[in-house]
């Protein structure tokens, strides 16, 4: 697909409205290509509200839906996989949580199974991005 960025706004929120927990949802795709704006367009689809973020652990966005607990997960910064271990995910997944996470090939062995893998690429139009795996 190739969407303007009002059209990826739209469809991320039409997949969070859809989303049921539990649900793990990856984005890979280069830098600037729009995986960030998809997951809070999801979150606003799951109606999502914002918790405090650990200050220490700025990696992992938390935030509750219907009184399911969501979170977002970069992986970006990870210099390891094994910096991937203390993220958490086998709580999340114990807790029956929704989480999107960026970058899930970063965090290797460590990252729970995906349910659905969304690929973002950039397009020769730059008001275009092209998304796969949706
Ligand atoms: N069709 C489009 N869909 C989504 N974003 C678009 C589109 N066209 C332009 N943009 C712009 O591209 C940028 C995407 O940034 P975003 O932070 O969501 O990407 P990212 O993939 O999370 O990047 P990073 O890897 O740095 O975290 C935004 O500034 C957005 O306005
Ligand atoms: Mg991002």
């Amino acid at each position: 697909m190739r969407l303007s960025a009002d059209e990826l706004s739209q469809f991320g929120e039409a997949l969070g409205r859809g989303l049921t927990a539990p649900a793990v949802v990856g984005l890979s795709g280069e830098l600037g290509t729009g995986k960030t704006t998809l997951v809070q367009a999801i979150c606003r689809g799951l109606g999502a509200q914002a918790l405090a973020t650990s200050p220490t652990y700025a990696l992992v966005h938390q935030y509750e839906a219907r009184g399911v607990p969501v979170y977002h997960v970069d992986c970006y910064r990870l210099k390891s996989p094994d910096e991937a271990r203390d993220v958490g995910f086998e709580d999340m997944m114990r807790e029956r949580a929704i989480v999107l996470i960026e970058w899930p090939e970063r965090a290797g062995a460590w990252a729970p199974a995906l349910d659905r893998h969304i690929v973002l690429a950039h397009d020769p139009d730059p008001t275009v991005r092209v998304i796969e795996g949706a």
